[in-house]
């Protein structure tokens, strides 16, 4: 089993998505381990968000990503960084398969419902961010 972090982004946690996407997500395999539910800083998302800091969409993406209220998740399952990415489909929902989080609930490219971890390591990096008080999930 290995862990991997999502977050129901803005556009789709105020559009009352939050209930289909976490019952697809389980559907698919996963088992919640850590929840919360919060309004990012601007500070926060600059952090989260770092690596992309020289990207042309780094601006407005801190911007949507503290427009409202976010729902982070750890999320167990083999091979769970991978699998995640899979199920949630491409960046751009105009590309993501059918039947993938995305295709089936973002609105564009920067509003696209949902974030999924791309490595191992950005996983623990990124589970430990918005649960730091967590020694062991679960
Ligand atoms: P995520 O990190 O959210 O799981 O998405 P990702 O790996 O598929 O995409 P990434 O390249 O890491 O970009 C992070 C988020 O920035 C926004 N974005 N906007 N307007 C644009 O061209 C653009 N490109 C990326 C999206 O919200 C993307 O998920
Ligand atoms: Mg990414």
């Amino acid at each position: 089993m290995s862990q991997t972090l999502a977050i129901i982004k803005p556009d789709a946690a105020g559009s009352g998505r939050t209930g289909r996407i976490i019952a697809q997500l389980e559907s698919a395999g996963f088992t919640v381990r850590a929840v919360r539910m919060l309004t990012m800083t601007r500070a926060q998302a600059e952090a989260f968000y770092d690596v992309h800091r020289e990207r042309p969409f780094y601006g407005s993406l801190v911007a949507f990503m503290t427009s409202g209220p976010c729902i982070p998740m750890a999320l167990e399952a083999p091979d769970a960084v991978r699998r995640l990415r899979e199920v949630i489909g491409a960046t751009d929902p105009a590309e993501a398969d059918p039947g993938t989080v995305r295709a089936l609930n973002a609105e564009s490219k920067e509003r696209n419902a949902i974030h999924g971890s791309d490595s191992d390591e950005n996983a623990r990096r990124e589970i430990g961010f918005f649960f730091p008080e967590c020694d062991r999930l679960g």
